[in-house]
């Protein structure tokens, strides 16, 4: 997989990927990640991405000619998939979006910033729009990364144990079961007896009841979709 990152602040994104598990998927050239410094595809002495809005109005709105001009130069090099804008009014990303987006081959993800990009920015390039919560972040870069980190654990290779991320909370609309490691009893409290047993399809039994009991309690929401 390869991911294009088109931002105004690169060194604010990159951080993420150069620790743990995005850094060793790079390593392991399981996905490239490259970034692009929108003022790269300015024209004027000022470097200048963003202007006011027409008809007025507080906040300045990212022009739509620079990003037209990286986007194309992207695209002269290869096809995408997917030209995904990170924005508050878009599609509240979830398992369900990360597990899509995991499987595509290459694209394109546009940070905005102060109040937005120009609508025909929208309407011209963007395939997707994704918003990481309903909450307005000062710009689309930490939720680019949120949105990478969710993507890459899922390509094949990335996780050591292939099956890992299947068993994550959300997959199959369920919260993960609660989980235990060494030592058995801390400050009074036990692991459950049943963990300890080695009886595989109690084991299973078990996590899946707790994994339904515990979306139950704290996401009723998810069992109804
Ligand atoms: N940019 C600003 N707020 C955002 C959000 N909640 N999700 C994605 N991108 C954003």
């Amino acid at each position: 997989m390869r991911i294009d990152i088109i931002t105004v602040l690169p060194e604010l994104l990159k951080s993420p990927f150069e620790a743990s598990i995005l850094k060793r998927a790079i390593e392991a050239n399981l996905v490239e990640v490259h970034f692009h410094n929108l003022r790269d595809y300015t024209t004027d002495n000022y470097k200048s991405i963003d202007d006011t809005q027409f008809g007025g109005g507080a906040g300045m709105v990212m022009m739509v000619e620079p990003i037209d001009k990286c986007i194309s130069k992207l695209k002269e090099a290869r096809n995408y998939d997917e030209v995904i804008y990170m924005t508050p009014d878009g599609e509240t990303l979830n398992q369900s979006i990360a597990n899509q987006v995991s499987l595509k081959e290459n694209i394109i993800i546009l940070c905005g910033h102060y109040k937005g990009v120009d609508q025909r920015v929208r309407d011209l390039f963007i395939t997707k729009e994704i918003s990481i919560g309903d909450y307005v972040l000062s710009g689309g870069e930490l939720g680019a990364a949120v949105l990478c980190d969710a993507v890459i654990r899922l390509i094949p290779g990335v996780l050591g144990n292939e099956t890992s991320a299947l068993t994550d909370s959300f997959q199959d609309n369920l919260l993960a079961p609660p989980i235990y490691t060494k030592p058995r009893n801390y400050k009074g409290l036990e692991v459950p007896e049943v963990l300890l047993s080695g009886h595989a399809a109690n084991i299973e039994r078990w996590r899946e009841d707790q994994a339904y009991q515990r979306t139950k309690d704290r996401r009723p929401d998810l069992l109804d979709k």
